[in-house]
């Protein structure tokens, strides 16, 4: 049964009555330009085509119903007035933090009858949980008619990742699934909330690929990093480290604590790559975005230390394949998750073959391969 068709008889099922309407939010995948976004620089993210549905009814009180699909049909209910943390089911909370976002500006929203199911494969990096938050901020926008843009949508998203849920993410994943483009990437400027969007060029494949590496330590991991980010923009004196140039940075090797140094090695070189992507898709230049790529992910081994061995060895056969024809490397928040693929078409059955006959014997993992769209984000107007 198609998605839509099984969400509208969860609905009727579970509430006796059919949804008001459907809405969807799409994941994103990073494809360069990595830990940047906290840092104030740039970030070259598309939106996908998975993402999260959610069907609705408004209600003419403050309650919240929720029967979450995927979570085995775990329900909640809440008011609108007592909004608070809940220990006991975690998914609620994406829920109950982005609204208590919304409240702040629209206080007077009504209460509504949901249905939540989302097919973007959670804890992988592809953002499963910004396309659920902006998902939520859609569906409330839309039935009580509140005229939300994707940037203030987005920004919304962030403040119940950051206050009520608890990590301390930058804007990247909220703002792509809020205006993503289909067929295209975008590049976002994390200072200016300004963006522009790039073709994916004719012919190449959004390929993702899912080391299914167990994520440990994510959270306090990423935190550690935007620590370390921060004292480093700290010792310059500067409010980010997208205000510090590569001379900068080299003339104080010996007066930075060699890691502090490796994080912001990474970030500023990162920036630069990420403005340069942008011109590579621009002129269809592959090579250049091969080598772009290639440098972003040993960077991201060597000096900002968020790879795994598994996710190196997917990069390195992928690469093998790819020659520079076409570019790959780890995407997201890091330590596992999933390796991002810009490949011509014709050479993703060749991917496919190498990863089946060398990843599992190598690693004891499965890998699962996604061949993507760039979709169309959720508040994108033209
Ligand atoms: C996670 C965060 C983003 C970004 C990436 C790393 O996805 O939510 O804000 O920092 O990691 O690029």
């Amino acid at each position: 049964m198609p998605r839509a068709n099984m969400l509208i008889s969860q609905f009727e099922q579970h509430f006796n009555c059919p949804p008001e309407q459907l809405f969807h939010a799409p994941g994103r995948v990073n494809l360069i330009g990595e830990h940047t976004d906290y840092n104030d620089g740039f970030v070259l993210p598309a939106a996908i085509n998975f993402g999260t549905d959610i069907a609705a009814k408004a209600r003419d009180d403050r309650t919240v119903n929720v029967l979450a699909v995927d979570c085995n049909n775990e329900q909640n209910s809440f008011s609108l007035d007592n909004i608070e943390f809940s220990q006991q089911q975690m998914w609620v909370n994406y829920i109950r933090g982005t609204l208590q976002a919304l409240l702040q500006s629209y206080p007077h929203i009504t209460g509504a009858d949901l249905v939540v199911s989302g097919n973007v494969p959670q804890g992988t990096g592809l953002s499963s949980s910004a396309s659920f938050e902006i998902a939520i901020l859609k569906t409330f926008a839309q039935l009580n008619n509140i005229p939300l843009d994707g940037v203030k949508a987005a920004l919304m998203g962030q403040q119940a990742e950051n206050n009520f849920v608890g990590c301390n993410c930058g804007i990247m994943d909220q703002l792509i699934s809020a205006l993503g483009k289909a067929e295209h990437a975008m590049l976002l400027d994390c200072r200016s909330l300004t963006y522009e969007y790039a073709a994916i060029p004719a012919g190449m494949a959004l390929v993702i690929v899912n080391s299914n590496v167990k994520r440990g330590l994510v959270d306090s991991e990423y935190n550690a990093r935007r620590e370390q980010c921060e004292a480093a923009a700290k010792h310059f004196n500067k409010p980010a480290l997208r205000d510090v140039t590569l001379a900068e940075l080299t003339a104080e090797q010996a007066n930075l604590a060699p890691v502090i140094y490796q994080r912001a090695m990474h970030i500023v070189t990162e920036n630069t790559r990420t403005e340069q992507a942008l011109i590579a898709l621009n002129n269809n230049d592959m090579q250049t975005m091969s080598q772009l790529m290639a440098q972003s992910h040993l960077s991201m081994k060597n000096d900002f230390e968020i790879t795994t061995t598994e996710i190196d060895f997917l990069v390195e056969i992928i690469g093998q394949v790819l020659g520079e024809q076409g570019g790959v490397r780890m995407t997201g928040g890091g330590f596992g998750g999933c390796v991002v693929a810009l490949a011509p078409e014709q050479l993703v059955p060749q991917i496919r073959a190498t990863i089946n006959a060398q990843y599992q014997a190598k690693t004891g993992l499965e890998a699962d391969v996604y061949i993507c769209l760039a979709a169309n984000g959720a508040f994108i107007t033209s």
